[in-house]
């Protein structure tokens, strides 16, 4: 099955994250939380959303444009 994911936005947004709490990050671009997933993907045939634990405390940017090779972390690769 081949999933109609977009881009998500065309910059990393920072967020304040916390040290063990799970978050998920919006794979499918398809979210109007960005970053993070609105259970958009069910209703759009988007890929289903990352669930990652936060290693420390603090702002990390995370990805919008879904295209970094490190989720959720922002690669670099909106720039690309
Ligand atoms: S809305 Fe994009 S992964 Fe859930």
């Amino acid at each position: 099955m081949e999933y109609n994911n977009k881009r998500g936005g065309e910059e990393p947004i920072p967020c304040d994250l916390k040290e063990g709490r799970k978050y998920s990050w919006c794979t499918c671009g398809h979210s109007e939380n960005q970053p993070f997933c609105d259970g958009g993907h069910n209703d759009n045939n988007g890929s289903p959303n990352l669930r990652f634990e936060a290693a420390e405390t603090g702002t990390a940017y995370l990805c919008t444009c879904k295209e970094t090779k490190n989720p959720p972390y922002c690669d670099g690769s909106h720039n690309a």
